[in-house]
């Protein structure tokens, strides 16, 4: 069953999860425009914030406060309900992340292989964790560092091919998490 993505019966966000390049912000992008919902980019909202990249980020400060900024920013908008929520790729490495994701949202992974990954942002200078020699085997070991915790997703798509099938496909999951609606004439007390 397909859902009709405008009016998703859907109380609580959408987040979207995967590694660095796997297309988040663009499929968010297009899931809030097919929903009329907030968009809420974690890494945005952090530069934003921030007033600075996060490259300078994580080179002034470490990675450390990197994600404690990530996490406080993604258990304020898992208040939000029905929203479209983009992470960055290492969200989940916070325990408390992952599971107040598990608990509030709707977790959607968009799988896609490392050699794709690799094509589609060799030449970005804007993500530092893959600015050391060997970017594709570091994606590997991200990757493999990673996968148990994608794995965890009430919904995987496969976001290599065209994304406007990606959304079609998450729109299609999607019907499994509709609100139950109570039946107040089939009620008897
Ligand atoms: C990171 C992914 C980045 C960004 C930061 C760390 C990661 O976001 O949050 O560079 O640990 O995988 P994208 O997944 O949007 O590239």
């Amino acid at each position: 069953m397909s859902v009709d993505l405008e009016n998703l019966d859907i109380d609580k966000p959408i987040v979207l999860v995967g590694m660095m390049g796997c297309g988040k912000s663009l499929i968010a992008e297009k899931l809030v425009s097919a929903m009329g919902v907030a968009l809420y980019d974690i890494d945005a909202m952090i530069k934003d914030d921030e007033d600075r990249t996060i490259n300078e980020i994580f080179a002034d400060e470490g990675e450390a406060y990197f994600r404690t900024l990530e996490a406080d920013k993604i258990d304020a908008v898992l208040a939000e309900g029905l929203c479209v929520i983009s992470t960055g790729g290492g969200a989940l490495k916070t325990p408390r992340t992952l599971e107040n994701i598990k608990e509030k949202a709707v977790f959607v992974w968009l799988d896609v292989d490392i050699d794709t990954i690799y094509k589609r942002i060799k030449d970005d200078k804007n993500r530092p964790l893959l600015q050391g020699d060997n970017p594709k085997a570091k994606l590997e070991e991200l990757l493999a560092a990673r996968e148990h915790l994608y794995k965890q997703a009430d919904i995987r798509v496969d976001n290599s091919g065209d994304p406007n099938d990606t959304v079609a496909e998450i729109g299609d999951k999607l019907s499994f998490f509709l609100t139950p609606k109570v039946d107040i004439e089939g009620c008897h007390p």
